[in-house]
Parts: C-alpha cells; sequence; structure tokens
C-alpha cells in the first residue's frame, strides 16, 4: 500500500513558532525522509469559514500568508502537493455521503468541537457547518487515502472521528477508505508551546505569538521580555525550571551544537538549567542564548520568504498546480466511494446490467 501524507491548517492568521515545532518541522522532515509516496498539505479555508463564515476576507488574505510560511519552511512544491480546500468539489461531495454516518450526539461529544464551542460563545445558537467540520475534516483525509496524518495533539478527536467513519462506511459499503494513523510530535515540549507570555497556548488574539515571519527586531523584543519566573527576583535567587517559558523553549528548540556556538561555558540545557535552580544565573543571559538560538532557526526561514514574497504569481501557480494534484486523487477516492455504494449510475455498467435483468 502506497504511503500518504495529508495534513492542513487554517488560513487563519500567519503560522508561528508553536506551529513551527508542533507539525511545520516534522512536515519538512518527513518530505525529505523519501518515505512516502505522496504528500499532500492543505489550506483549509474552507474550514476556516466555519467560524470565519462574516470575514471572508480575513480567510482570503491568510491564504498567501500561509502558502508564504509553507514555502519558507522548506516544504518544497515538487515533493508536496499544496493545495487550497475550497477548490477540491470532491470533499464537500464526500461530506455529504459520511453525514449519514455520524449522529448528532456523536458530534456534541467531540472535546475540540465542546471547546471550540465555548471559545467562539456559539453556546447558544451553533452554525450547521461549524458542527459538522469534523466530518468535512475526514473527507480531507479520505480523500488522499491518507495513511499518516501528521498533527499536533488538540486535533485527536479528529482522527478518531475520521476513523470511526472509515470503518462504518467499510462496514456498510465494503472496503473502500483507508484507515489514517495520527503522528504527533515526538519532542515532549513541543506538543503545545506556550505563548511569550506564559499562557497555555500561543495565539493571535493573546499578542503572545511569535511569527516564523516575524523580523529579527521583533523576535528579539519579544524574547526580552518574555514570562520567566516571577519568584526569580535577585540574580542570585535560585529560579524555577517548571513553568519557565524561556527554558520550555530551548527545550523545544536547542540543538546539540546550540551551547557550543552560542553558550560555550556550558556543556548542555542540563548543566544550564542545574546553575539557574541554583541561583546566580540571569534572565538576560538565558533570553540572550534563547534569541539567538531561535534567530539561527528563524533566519534561513525568514530569507526563503523574503525571496517568495517577491514573486506573488508564482506562488498562486504552485497552489494551482497542487490544487490539480489533489483534485485527481480526490476524484479517484470519490469514484471508489459511488461504486461502493452502488450510486456511479452512468459509470458503473453492472448497475445496467442488473436493472435490465430484472426485466428478463
Ligand atoms: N483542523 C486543522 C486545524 O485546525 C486543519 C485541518 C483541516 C486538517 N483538515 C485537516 C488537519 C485534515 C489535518 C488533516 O489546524
Amino acid at each position: 500500500m502506497e504511503k500518504i501524507i495529508l495534513t492542513g491548517d487554517r488560513p487563519t492568521g500567519r503560522l508561528h513558532i508553536g506551529h513551527y515545532v508542533g507539525s511545520l518541522k516534522r512536515r519538512v522532515e518527513l518530505q525529505n525522509s523519501g518515505e512516502f509516496d505522496r504528500i499532500f498539505v492543505m489550506i483549509a479555508d474552507a474550514q476556516a469559514l466555519t467560524d470565519n463564515f462574516e470575514d471572508p476576507e480575513k480567510v482570503r488574505q491568510n491564504i498567501i500568508e500561509v502558502a508564504l510560511d509553507y514555502l519558507s519552511i522548506g516544504l518544497d512544491p515538487d515533493k508536496v502537493s499544496m493545495f487550497i480546500q475550497s477548490q477540491i468539489a470532491e470533499l464537500h461531495e464526500l461530506t455529504v455521503y459520511y453525514m449519514n454516518l455520524v449522529t448528532v450526539s456523536r458530534l456534541q461529544r467531540n472535546p475540540t468541537v465542546k471547546s471550540e464551542i465555548q471559545l467562539r460563545n456559539f453556546e447558544a445558537s451553533i452554525p450547521v457547518g461549524f458542527f459538522c467540520y469534523p466530518i468535512s475534516q475526514a473527507s480531507d483525509i479520505t480523500a488522499f487515502k491518507a495513511t499518516t496524518v501528521p498533527v499536533g495533539e488538540d486535533q485527536e478527536p479528529m482522527l478518531e472521528q475520521a476513523r470511526e467513519i472509515v470503518h462504518k462506511f467499510n462496514t456498510i459499503y465494503g472496503d473502500t477508505l483507508v484507515m489514517p494513523e495520527i503522528m504527533l510530535p515526538e519532542n515532549k515540549s513541543c506538543l503545545r508551546l506556550p505563548g511569550t507570555d506564559g499562557k497555555a497556548k500561543m495565539s493571535k488574539s493573546l499578542g503572545n505569538a511569535i511569527y516564523l515571519a516575524d523580523d529579527e527586531k521583533t523576535v528579539k523584543q519579544k524574547v526580552m521580555s518574555m514570562y520567566t519566573d516571577p519568584l526569580h527576583i535577585q540574580v542570585s535567587d535560585p529560579g524555577h525550571i517548571e513553568g519557565n517559558t524561556v527554558f520550555t523553549y530551548l527545550d523545544a528548540f536547542c540543538k546539540e551544537d546550540s551551547f557550543e556556538r552560542f553558550l560555550p561555558e556550558y556543556k548542555d540545557l542540563t548543566e544550564l538549567k542545574d546553575h539557574y535552580k541554583r541561583g546566580g544565573l540571569g534572565d538576560v543571559k538565558i533570553k540572550k542564548f534563547l534569541f539567538n538560538v531561535l534567530n539561527d532557526e528563524l533566519s534561513p526561514i525568514r530569507e526563503r520568504r523574503h525571496s517568495y514574497e517577491k514573486d506573488i504569481a508564482g506562488v498562486y501557480d504552485i497552489l494551482k498546480k497542487g490544487c490539480m494534484e489533489a483534485r485527481e486523487k480526490a476524484a479517484e477516492t470519490l469514484s471508489d466511494v459511488k461504486k461502493a455504494m452502488k450510486i456511479d449510475y452512468f459509470n458503473d455498467k453492472d448497475i445496467v446490467m442488473e436493472q435490465q435483468e430484472k426485466y428478463n
């Protein structure tokens, strides 16, 4: 069986370093591993519209931002089909058939949907489109016969829902859809990178995110004002590592040679942490180190972004090519689905024959 990756993001803002360590970086590694036959990366604009239907302009503006972010981290359009969800009509057709396989109470139990309903004040009245987006996400995944879906842990309930749909479809209509597997980040500190203010999640609305497109000065400002340990007032005070955002980021971003290059007086992160815990290590020093580590990772990304920013028409061409590749694959699956359901009336010769036999 072919090994196929499908993953994606909602275009509701620029991508930040939380996205990067949580999933984007991994995608590039998977792309370069050569282990996968196909890789599809989707800009989920139709899904973004389910809770931004009053602001389609925001979604439209961010399609290009997300595409630029993808290209800047090193996703290669020759190896990856990058496409826009709304342009693949087959996805929406699949959703209609999958809707029959899911109950309202099952959707109501989805923890991600539950917390998003609260977040968006949808409690009183939930738009149907939003409520059904886990079903539409199952279409995204199954349309490409994805075996592997690399996502953050917040997407676990979506994968579970997709797997249930696959199981139910195959049980009722015969083996047709491929069972997808979730692939979570390996590094624990990357599972959910907190915002620079130490708050649970990096988000645009909280103003606590470092964006891939931020310039060097902005990154420095954000790092130097990061939340650390409120009890670590004097340099000589013993400090806490847990809940200290600078150390959480270092856990996520430090590489083997980071100390040698930027802070050679320490051997590794354990030694740095020990000193901080003992006392005598100031926040400015660890922040400067973090800035260097981050900037080293972000500089090439920023440079690549600048070169693509000069050729926006070229970026749209990349997306257009990706859409054509995606449509081809999705059409194949839709045809399989219709055959399995025996509703492919004009392409399935058996249907005509069967009906004729009724009258013979
Ligand atoms: N729900 C994902 C997010 O919020 C985006 C998405 C849409 C997606 N369809 C998908 C991710 C299919 C993986 C697979 O970021």
